[in-house]
């Protein structure tokens, strides 16, 4: 990309488009301590208040430097790699980690191990990749007094606060308001389909496991869509267009939310999954529509639970996995309360706070 001038015009050239840079744009991005906050990089002035009539009275490049003096009286030097790095309209940290799509066969994911100074380092920046990569990352070693995955969820960003409370326990208890709280098997699902907005990330954490059940399920909701997308379009057309109601009803909250089971972008790839089949309703739809729905919803509920999508695996003690809400399923095998006691903490943390960190450390360690 190549920044060139004619008669007080500033152009950008990529050698296969040359195309006239609006002088306000400029005008906006004047640097200098009178107009830019340095550390924060937030602009001293607001561009809202300054006439639209912007020109440019003189331009010259030098070396580095687009130095331009505006008809508003005001004179800047700007960084010509700056406007550079501005042509992408594309988010460049996160968008580019291609998602690599797993089933059962998935083997050998590479698992990380707490230490001293974990969130400041290059390793965290290495299972955030690896987090958008597969959706879940496990980390060995977490230490397991009490609460400490609230620190773990505030040291990467913010813990995502819920009615269930900052942080919630996963162990077998009476009158249980989820079957999470049962030793019973918990299929495959996605957590709180009910939230606007459903929290992002769930992170859990085993403090104890004493029984030889209640293995961790996960099925990559990413490679089922795009399968289904394949082998069944117009049950992948249906389950994307049709909203249906999720509900949760406790003693002092009514949580509603309306979602399609798969949520597509603008450009028609997958944001979201939401799958939990004790809580959603399909509204009341022609008959033929509902026909085709049903059917839709029962073959990707068949493919969710297949054992060629899941993987199972032991959380161990002082293992903590953080997996990715919008795009994986979870769910335990059953245990049997008799051989001891199984105890996990569960709280959520939404994208800013992964996103938030991998840039920061991308822009750390110059990466
Ligand atoms: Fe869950």
């Amino acid at each position: 990309m190549k920044i060139e001038l004619n008669e007080n015009k500033v152009y950008f050239n990529n050698g296969s488009l040359k195309k006239e840079i609006h002088p306000f744009w400029l005008r906006e991005r004047v640097d200098g301590d009178e107009f830019l906050d340095k550390g924060t990089q937030q602009r001293l002035f607001d561009p809202t208040s300054l006439d639209n009539e912007i020109s440019i009275n003189k331009a010259n490049i030098n070396e580095k430097f687009l130095e331009i003096d505006f008809n508003d009286g005001v004179s800047s030097k700007i960084e010509i790699n700056k406007i550079a790095q501005e042509f992408s309209s594309e988010d460049t940290v996160i968008k580019p980690i291609t998602k690599i799509k797993w089933d059962s066969t998935l083997k050998d994911i590479k698992n990380f191990k707490y230490q001293d100074n974990f969130f400041e380092s290059k390793e965290m920046y290495d299972l955030l990749v690896s987090f958008y990569k597969y959706g879940f990352v496990v980390i060995k070693d977490i230490p397991t007094e009490d609460n400490f995955i609230v620190k773990f969820a505030n040291s990467i960003g913010s813990v995502r606060r819920t009615n269930f409370g900052e942080y919630f326990d996963v162990k077998s208890k009476p009158n249980p308001n989820d079957l999470a709280y049962t030793s019973l098997a918990l299929a495959p699902h996605t957590d709180n389909p009910y939230r606007n907005p459903v929290p992002c990330i769930q992170l859990l954490h085993c403090i104890v496991s004493e029984v030889s059940g209640g293995l961790s399920t996960l099925v990559d909701g990413y490679t089922v869509t795009e399968d289904l997308k394949t082998e069944n379009p117009e049950f992948y057309k249906i389950l994307s267009e049709v909203k249906v109601k999720f509900k949760f009803i406790d003693k002092d909250v009514v949580l509603e939310d309306w979602s399609e089971l798969i949520k597509l972008n603008d450009d028609k790839s997958l944001k979201q999954i939401r799958f939990s089949p004790r809580l959603d309703f399909v509204p009341i739809l022609e008959k033929e529509k509902l026909d085709l729905y049903y059917r839709a919803r029962k073959k990707l509920s068949e493919m969710y639970n297949s054992d060629k999508y899941r993987i199972e695996f032991k959380l161990e003690e002082k293992d903590l996995m953080m997996m990715d809400n919008y795009r994986l399923l979870h769910g335990r095998t059953a245990y049997k309360t008799s051989e001891g006691n199984r105890f996990l903490q569960g709280c959520y943390i939404d994208y800013d706070s992964t996103e938030g960190k991998l840039r920061h450390l991308k822009r750390k360690y110059n990466l």
